[in-house]
């Protein structure tokens, strides 16, 4: 398979990633869907909506202050650091769903961060807005003004930074390779890109061990997982 891909992609001049939960699945942080997914024991209604937070603002963010904990105790892995690597051989972007910063931990210059970051923490009144790495032991944590703090990512029902949307549609839409990994690209409308880039020409490569929606739609879809898949995929570059 990696033959008839290299011959393909060897010669791309901008590739654009476009990841999911599943890439950092192998960090020891859980993805949503699937056998030991985090909708499967969470309710994402009363976890990740506006409304939830304005009801049970406690409850949400304790459950926010367990997926902090996990996250800045995780490390990138080695489908992150490929990623990053490749940036020495050829134009690279990378458009993740993950709210994680794994991508930037791994050294990724251009991430475009889609539903936000947890990182980072934003007022639900004011324009105050700051990247905070200490646990918040009083919750819900208020900001200076006195209204409540939130984490800055993106809930269902939530519209997108539409900065950042036109960005990643514009990057889509000019690549001549795009690597989806990670992701059941059920969640709209980080599930369009592929789109986007199909419309340029682009080849579209999926890796991810399940299949997924669009699977049927990728030019190669390799079934496997991305610390195995990916140091070897971006070798292709590298030779
Ligand atoms: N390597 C590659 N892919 C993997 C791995 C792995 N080690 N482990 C699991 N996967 C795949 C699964 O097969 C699945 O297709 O990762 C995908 C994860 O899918 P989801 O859990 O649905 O995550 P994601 O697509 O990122 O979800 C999108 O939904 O609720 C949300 O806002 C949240 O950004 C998230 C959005």
């Amino acid at each position: 398979m990696l033959e008839s891909i290299k011959e393909k992609i060897k010669d791309s001049k901008k590739i654009v990633f476009v990841t999911g939960a599943g890439i950092s699945q192998e960090s020891g942080i859980p993805t949503f869907r699937g056998k030991d997914g985090l909708w499967r024991n969470h309710d994402v209604m009363q976890l990740a909506t506006i409304d939830a937070f304005y009801d049970h603002p406690k409850l949400v963010w304790e459950w926010y202050n367990e997926r902090r904990r996990n996250i800045f105790s995780s490390k990138p892995n080695l489908g992150h650091k490929a990623i990053a690597e490749l940036e020495k051989f050829v134009k690279v972007v990378v458009l993740t769903q993950n709210i994680d910063g794994l991508h930037q931990r791994a050294g990724s210059k251009e991430v475009l961060e889609l539903h936000g970051s947890i990182v980072t923490i934003r007022c639900t009144n004011c324009d105050f807005k700051g990247q905070i790495l200490t646990e918040f032991t009083e919750i819900p944590p208020l900001c200076k003004c006195g209204n409540i703090l939130r984490p800055n990512v993106v809930w269902f029902g939530e519209f997108l930074p539409q900065d950042v949307w036109q960005q990643a549609i514009i990057h889509a839409s000019r690549c001549d390779l795009m690597i989806v990994v990670g992701t059941s690209l059920v969640v709209s409308p980080a599930n369009t890109l592929p789109i986007y880039a199909k419309e340029n020409n682009a080849t579209i490569i999926e890796i991810n061990p399940e299949n997924t929606m669009m699977s049927s739609y990728m030019d190669f879809s390799i079934k496997s997982t991305s610390v195995k898949a990916l140091p070897e995929l971006i070798s292709i570059f590298r030779d």
